[in-house]
């Protein structure tokens, strides 16, 4: 079942989503080498309290923490730890939800900590590319087909590996609703996009072989060929023309500067 948004849910979905920028921010001003996950994952969890927010992930089906930390090779749900600590060359995918008054936000960003590697950058550059160029055929009367296979696209003729396993989905009072978003499919296939859709939209790509398992903590999905792994989601809405961009990278890019790509 698709539930349409009205026009004061929609801003309800952006209210949750902004503040789940802005707690990106707040991690983003402390991701360096020598910090450990479980620090940036009780930055925003005070955060997100300090703000009305709840964290959505904390409690998910059992899920431990506030944010997903994946570090490298670790693709999503990566589970913060004190013992987990970055260093330079790595990278590091956050994702997390907050509901606020009701209503979801999801959206996730893969951070160069200190110095990454040009081809790990382009790993990084090309999946956010995806990301946009899917977001680009989010409007009515497409087909979601048409955001898979453009996505997948876009990745498989960079060379990289695009994760099956894990897909996007819809969003709004739940944090997982209809339909699934899958990375890869054909153009023309899927259902026809109606305006007041919420989707999450969200490549997974690995520099390596598209392959992944589950960790025996049963979350932390890994490469089996352990090269690093990136992730960029954004929240939006279907309209005419052009989707509307419910989640934001607008305040991690005032942290990061010039290093924002
Ligand atoms: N954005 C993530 C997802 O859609 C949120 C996961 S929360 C968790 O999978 F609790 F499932 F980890
Ligand atoms: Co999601």
């Amino acid at each position: 079942m698709i539930y349409l948004k009205t026009d004061e849910e929609i801003e309800l979905m952006r209210a949750s989503n902004i503040l789940l920028g802005k707690t990106y921010a707040e991690v983003a001003k402390s991701i360096r080498p020598g910090v450990s996950t479980a620090e940036l994952d009780k930055i925003a969890y005070e955060f997100i309290m300090d703000n009305g927010g709840k964290p959505a992930c904390l409690g998910y089906e059992g899920y431990p923490a506030t944010l997903c930390t994946s570090v490298n090779e670790q693709v999503v749900h990566g589970i913060p730890s004190k013992d987990q600590i970055l260093k330079d060359g790595d990278i590091i995918s956050i994702d997390s939800s907050i509901e606020l008054n009701g209503w979801h936000s999801d959206s996730a960003y893969t951070f160069p900590v200190g110095e990454v590697s040009p081809e790990v950058m382009r790993l990084l550059k090309t999946t956010k590319e995806a990301l946009y160029l899917g977001i680009e055929q989010a409007i009515t009367g497409r087909r979601l087909g048409d955001v898979s296979a453009t996505i997948q696209n876009h990745c498989e003729r960079a060379g990289f590996g695009v994760v099956r396993e894990f897909v996007g989905h819809g969003i709004g009072r739940d944090m997982h609703e209809d339909p699934e978003v899958c990375n890869y499919g054909r153009r023309g296939n899927g259902i026809v996009l109606k305006s007041g859709m919420t989707l999450a939209i969200e490549p997974m790509i690995t520099l390596g072989r598209r392959q992944i398992l589950v960790e025996d903590d049963g979350w932390t999905a890994r490469t089996i060929d352990r090269k690093p792994a990136a992730h960029y989601e954004h929240s939006v809405c279907v309209r005419n023309g052009k989707a509307d961009i419910l989640s934001t990278f607008d305040y991690i890019q005032e942290v990061l500067g010039d290093r924002f790509i």
